[in-house]
């Protein structure tokens, strides 16, 4: 398990999402802050090669901002066609004011 730092507290609002680059990660990650708690998830869309953190996030989903397909932020499941595969999510924690993702390493 890797650990990567997101944010720190304070920095994202509600209902903000957020695109995170880490080192020694190719691909981007997305934080978002929902209902007073973090969460993430890989920031391509299963569907297509965009960013959902260029999405809205609306009722607990993330809306594709390309084809308006969208993902339940907690659980990754595709909730609107045409998404069908689920989002990669991860465990998040908060220590000393950062937010840090828990991403399984391979
Ligand atoms: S690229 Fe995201 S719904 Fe099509």
């Amino acid at each position: 398990m890797k650990k990567v730092l997101l944010c720190r507290v304070g920095e994202l609002t509600e209902g903000e999402v957020r695109q995170v680059s880490a080192p020694g990660f190719e691909e981007d990650f997305a934080v978002y802050m929902m209902d007073g708690q973090y969460f993430a998830s890989d920031d391509l869309c299963t569907h297509g090669m965009v960013s959902l953190s260029a999405g809205e996030i609306v009722d607990g989903q993330i809306f594709c901002p390309l084809h308006d397909g969208a993902f339940d932020i907690r659980t990754g499941k595709a909730t609107v066609l045409p998404c069908r595969i689920a989002l990669k999510i991860y465990a998040v924690s908060v220590e000393d004011g950062n937010v840090f993702g828990l991403v399984p390493q391979d």
